[in-house]
């Protein structure tokens, strides 16, 4: 079996994927453990551009080398500040109105994407597997491709996939599709996704997809599959319940007194549908005084990407609104929403979820979101608390346990928080088992595993025969 290469934006530390990191960053190291291997993207540093030509930095753990570049200024600002994270992330979450298309990042983020696939080039070999992670790097198998690159190549999207009439509003949206073609295989999160590349290709590329599940579009053929990323549920009970009488759960058990908590946990991002979630826990306060000063949300929300102008603006409209909210609703002893703009350690995170009643997971759209798998894990059995869950997140298709809301309907959030707040023991212990089984059933070893199956079963291309192969 040869080796594997993965190549994302961000890549774990070699300490991180000992004990901090998340789930995905578990999950990818350790294929890349078994296999041995290469994990290669960026350092996460801007640096002058003599030393981002010197990358990468290389950093050996047993079998696995991390190897990292920093970017140069106008890099970051044109790949990952710019095409990545202003123009793809919002668009590939439905938010049009936030995104702006400028050329010269697009012409940046195909540049470093192809500086990057030249790096990687020589650290390759020839009976590798290489998975490309996420939307910075859409055209990274087509730069290899280029350098005469024959390895199989997958790629999966960790964001939902638009329908076409969404993905049309991104000018060079051909050219990003014809770019994923030159993957071997493809991974969505859902079904939905998946149809939605299918949609594009037949709609737009004129090309077709097969009864056996190829796609034929530019004169290429690939697979694609459905991949849905999951955790180790049965390692996240564990962790919380190690860590559930540590120092910061019994604090926040004592300042609680008693009160039920609501327990959300995002990065500070607009996709999350934080206003709107801040706004139904109001709405409980407004609609059922039995519970002020009996409830309390908290709402840890680490920023992110804060360089880009549409972060900026959701971090303000939170900061309005918990303050609105707060200052309607506290009492001298009561503050009704918690919010930390902090990271935590996961483990902590798991330890504090299992404290609380409720998770409060309502994203307007994302991929999957492990937060709800991870709010499930982490729950007692004996007492476990339920989950409010979007329809938006790649998550609702799987966990039917939850109570599923609409993001867009305050009254419905409301109304769910209730029901969750009342909800008899019996009931969420069948809710949490439903949920715990689908956990088991597809974890993160099964996501991972059934991808590398899959890739590894493609055919190799042949040299000079790249697009040709049947
Ligand atoms: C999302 C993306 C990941 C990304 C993460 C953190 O989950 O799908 O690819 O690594 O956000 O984003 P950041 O911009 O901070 O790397």
């Amino acid at each position: 079996m040869g080796r594997l290469i993965v190549v994302s934006n961000r890549v774990a530390t070699p300490t991180e994927t000992k004990g901090s990191a998340g789930g995905l960053a578990v999950g990818v190291f350790g294929a890349l453990k078994d296999a041995g291997g290469v994990w290669f993207g960026w350092s996460g540093d801007v640096v002058s551009e003599t030393v981002a030509n010197a990358g990468p930095t290389l950093e050996q753990d047993g079998a696995v080398t991390f190897a990292t570049v920093g970017l140069t200024r106008k890099d970051y600002d044109q790949y990952y500040r710019g095409f990545s994270n202003a123009t793809l992330w919002p668009v590939f979450h439905y938010r049009n109105d936030l995104a702006r298309y400028e050329r010269d990042e697009y012409a940046g983020y195909r540049r470093v994407n192809a500086w990057l696939a030249h790096k990687l080039v020589k650290l390759l070999e020839a009976d590798d597997i290489i998975w490309i992670h996420d939307y910075h790097l859409i055209p990274f198998a087509e730069a290899l491709r280029s350098e005469g690159v024959t390895n199989r190549i997958g790629f999966f999207l960790h964001t939902p996939f638009p329908a076409p009439q969404i993905l049309l509003n991104i000018p060079p949206h051909e050219e990003l599709v014809k770019s994923l073609s030159c993957y071997d295989l493809l991974g969505f999160q859902t079904a939905t996704d998946q149809q939605a590349f299918h949609d594009y290709v037949t709609r737009h590329a004129r090309g077709t997809v097969r009864a056996d599940g190829i796609v034929e579009a530019f004169g290429r053929k690939l697979r694609t599959g459905v991949y849905r990323i999951g955790v180790f549920p049965d390692e996240i009970a564990e962790q919380a319940k190690r860590y559930e009488s540590r120092q910061h759960v019994l604090e926040l058990k004592q300042s609680l007194e008693g009160r039920k908590l609501i327990m959300s946990v995002d990065r500070l991002d607009y996709s999350k549908g934080l206003v709107e979630r801040f706004r139904a826990f109001e709405l409980l306060l407004e609609r059922s005084p039995e519970w002020r000063g009996n409830v309390t949300l908290v709402q840890i929300a680490p920023p992110t990407r804060s360089d880009v102008a549409t972060y900026q603006k959701i971090r303000h409209d939170l900061e309005y609104e918990a303050g609105r909210i707060n200052g309607r609703y506290s009492g001298l002893d009561y503050t009704p929403i918690r919010y930390l703009n902090q990271q935590y350690d996961r483990w902590k995170l798991m330890s504090l979820f299992r404290e609380s009643q409720i998770g409060f997971v309502t994203p307007l759209h994302d991929g999957m979101n492990l937060v709800a798998k991870e709010y499930v894990a982490a729950q007692n059995p004996d007492d476990p608390g339920v989950l409010v869950l979007s329809i938006f997140a790649g998550a609702a298709a799987e966990l039917s346990g939850a109570l599923l809301v609409n993001p867009h309907d305050a009254i419905g959030m409301c109304e769910a928080l209730q029901r969750a707040l009342q909800m008899p023991l019996d009931a969420r212990q069948r809710r949490h088992e439903v949920n715990m089984a689908a956990l088991r059933e597809n974890d993160l070893g099964v996501w991972r595993d059934s991808f590398l199956t899959d890739l590894r079963s493609m055919p190799v291309r042949k040299p000079g025969e790249f697009g040709s192969r049947t």
